[in-house]
């Protein structure tokens, strides 16, 4: 038997009831539709997101291409443009015996930074005399010391001054008057002072600088030495901005690539003409070989020569 359809709802009652279905939907309408849409979004991002097995990151550039002027566009470009300029320009060179004074006028004001050294507030926190290098009496100093006969000498990365007070006795024998100039920002690299556990720090300063200085004082060569404490990229600037040149460059601060190719370019424009910069750590894994390698392309791009003396590099300028 054919089931008889359910009877339709009066009429008032069809009304009443699209009425409240109007209103039902006129309620939840802004809620709902917001929700869908996140649902929405957030699972066409999850689609679009690259999968965890993708390996290399997209990298995309904020400054639209177009707006790149189009030499830089090209890949070959940009590393000779900017990775291998150095367009700093420097002044004649002042008189090797200029170079003590102009350094102590420049940066110390024109006095001694050992007058009244050590001051209070470390003096009982120093050591006598706390010399502590690397490679820093290796026969590569003497051989060159007396070969170039140096009346100025440029030490890039001093430390408590281990290689420095070498120098300055290899010279001092030799007969020679010698000016040192050494560039550290004395403040050694992060977590040093677990292996120097006597160097003091008084809030928060390491006390690198005054425990050089205290080693240059006690061997007696605060005449012969001076400093510049700073980072070794800017002091190399001014030194050649004030037209302070050496004849002999040691190079010797960081030891990853880029630190140690700035270095180099830097301090190779400070070079007087027939002078030899060399530096150490050629064979040191650090960076991958990081300073091997920037002394190679350093010389290649010159085309210079690199020659070796135990742990040393050595360059003579053309
Ligand atoms: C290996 S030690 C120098 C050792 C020293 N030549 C010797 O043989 O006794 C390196 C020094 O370079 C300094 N140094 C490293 N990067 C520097 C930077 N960018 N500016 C200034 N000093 C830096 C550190 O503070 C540290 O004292």
């Amino acid at each position: 038997m054919k089931q008889e359809p359910p009877p339709s709802p009066p009429l008032h009652h069809r009304h009443h009831r699209k009425r409240r279905a109007a209103l039902v939907l006129k309620k939840f309408t802004k809620p709902t539709a917001y929700f869908v849409l996140l649902i929405l979004s957030f699972f066409l991002g999850y689609l679009s997101a690259p999968s965890s097995s993708s390996k290399k990151p997209t990298l995309t550039s904020r400054i639209p291409l177009e707006t790149i002027p189009a030499t830089f566009n090209s890949a070959a470009a940009v590393p000779v443009a900017d990775h291998n300029s150095f367009s700093i320009q420097c002044v004649d060179p002042v008189k090797s015996e200029k170079v003590r004074q102009t350094v102590l006028d420049r940066v110390f004001h024109g006095k001694s930074p050992w007058q009244n050294f050590p001051p209070a507030h470390v003096s009982t926190l120093l050591r006598q005399n706390r010399i502590r290098g690397w490679g820093s009496t290796g026969a590569v100093f003497e051989n060159l010391i007396r070969r170039v006969r140096p009346r100025t000498i440029i030490e890039v990365g001093t430390f408590l001054g281990a290689s420095a007070l070498h120098m300055t006795k290899l010279t001092r024998q030799l007969g020679l008057k010698t000016q040192i100039l050494c560039i550290d920002d004395f403040r050694g690299w992060p977590g040093f002072l677990d292996k120097f556990k006597d160097i003091k720090m008084v809030n928060g300063d390491v006390l690198l600088m005054y425990q050089f200085m205290q080693n240059v004082f006690y061997a007696n060569a605060t005449e012969s030495v001076l400093f510049m404490p700073f980072s070794t990229g800017s002091a190399l600037d001014k030194l050649c901005e004030w037209g302070v040149f050496a004849e002999l460059i040691e190079v010797d601060a960081g030891h990853d690539f880029h630190s140690a190719w700035t270095d180099i370019n830097k301090a190779y424009k400070i070079l007087r003409p027939g002078g030899v910069i060399f530096g150490h750590d050629y064979f040191t894994s650090a960076d991958n070989k990081g300073v091997r390698r920037a002394v190679n392309l350093f010389a290649r791009l010159n085309n210079l020569r690199v020659q070796l003396d135990g742990q040393h590099w050595v360059i003579h300028s053309n």
